[in-house]
């Protein structure tokens, strides 16, 4: 379909979008960390370097958190060890406190990411501890990291509603990112951790955000459970953020965030931008295989639509 870009209903639609998006893909991790059975380490290898193939550049590939608290990541070193690393491609791992920081070091990550939440109950639900305590554990973290030479990516967590609080106010989650992003973070990425945005509020914390942080230190991680993460990615392109967080064939979630269903799919996200002109540097079908190993590792159905449907749209 053309749009006639003198209709007075199209003159304002969608012209304001970057030519080139960065995506961060986090389905090794945040996909992995919520399946109940344990994936083999191999297989989780074998996912990333899919991954890689696609021609993704930025993956999330374990985290260095307590095995007690997420069995699944138990295994980041070896995962880090096995891995062929390609040219080009920043893995990077979650880790939560200094002891995450060495575990990263050692196993040869060169970027690391923290997490904190912008609501007090999912922050000491999923790190056992207060907001204040968490952001004085990155005081071990953030800085050192840095002056090691790591780059350090920061999430705040439950942005558009917490599953134990619900309504978060936007403006406690930008205090947070503005102290990781002064104490060395190079981007923010803002959690919708339970998928509960929607189009206008994601607009609305976007705007929040863009007042005081450059559009490039911001990332959208949306999670996809009502359906809605693409609507907010469309908020935000407009808006002229270019980094979204995604994971292939949808996998995902937060063992410490009931509800929280799979990451927006990265074939679903790739396959839109490619539609609108957008550059990602990802090869669509590439990256579908790659959902087809993800859905061999797991051993069940994923829920991405472009996973399930297909890239192309002809009958064989
Ligand atoms: P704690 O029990 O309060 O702390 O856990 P602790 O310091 O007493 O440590 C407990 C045990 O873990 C000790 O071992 C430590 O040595 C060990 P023990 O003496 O009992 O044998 N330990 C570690 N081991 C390995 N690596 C480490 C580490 N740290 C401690 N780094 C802690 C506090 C923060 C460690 C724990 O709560 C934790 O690991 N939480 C992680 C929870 C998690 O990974 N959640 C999912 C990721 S967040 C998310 O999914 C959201 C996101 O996707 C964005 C979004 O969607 O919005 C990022
Ligand atoms: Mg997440």
């Amino acid at each position: 379909m053309t749009i006639d870009v003198r209709s007075p209903h199209s003159r304002r639609m969608l012209t304001n979008l970057p030519k080139r998006v960065s995506v961060y893909e986090v389905s090794p991790r945040d996909g992995l960390q919520n399946e109940s059975a344990q994936v083999a380490t191999h297989a989780k290898v074998r996912l990333i370097e899919a991954l890689a193939d696609a021609g993704i550049r930025r993956i999330e590939a374990t985290s260095f958190v307590s095995p007690r608290w997420v069995p699944q990541m138990a295994d980041g070193t070896e995962v880090c060890r096995m891995l062929e690393r390609r040219e080009g491609v920043t893995y990077s791992a979650l880790v939560p406190n200094a002891r995450g920081l060495e575990r990263a070091v050692e196993a040869g990550l060169r970027e690391v990411a923290v997490f904190i939440s912008a609501s007090e109950t999912h922050n000491r639900k999923n790190v056992n501890k207060t907001i204040a305590q968490t952001l004085e554990a990155f005081e071990k973290v953030i800085g050192p990291g840095v002056a090691q030479g790591l780059r350090v990516r920061g999430y705040v967590s439950t942005l558009w509603g917490c599953p134990y609080e619900g309504d978060v106010d936007p403006k406690r989650g930008l205090a947070i990112a503005q102290h990781l992003l002064d104490a060395g973070c190079y981007q923010v990425s803002l959690g919708d951790t339970i998928g509960v945005g929607t189009p206008v509020q994601t607009g609305k914390i976007v705007e929040l955000f863009l007042q005081h942080v450059p559009a490039e230190k911001v990332a959208l991680h949306l999670h996809d459970t009502r359906g809605t993460a693409l609507a907010n990615v469309l908020v935000g392109l407009e808006m002229g953020i270019t980094t979204y967080d995604a994971a292939v064939a949808g996998l995902g979630g937060c063992p410490y965030a009931p509800g929280a269903a799979g990451n927006l799919a990265t074939e679903d996200l790739v396959y839109t931008l490619h539609g609108m002109g957008i550059e990602t540097g990802i090869d669509l079908e590439k990256l579908w295989q790659a959902g087809q190993v993800a859905e061999a590792v797991v051993g069940r159905e994923l829920p991405g639509k472009v996973h399930q449907a297909g890239v192309r749209s002809l009958a064989s």
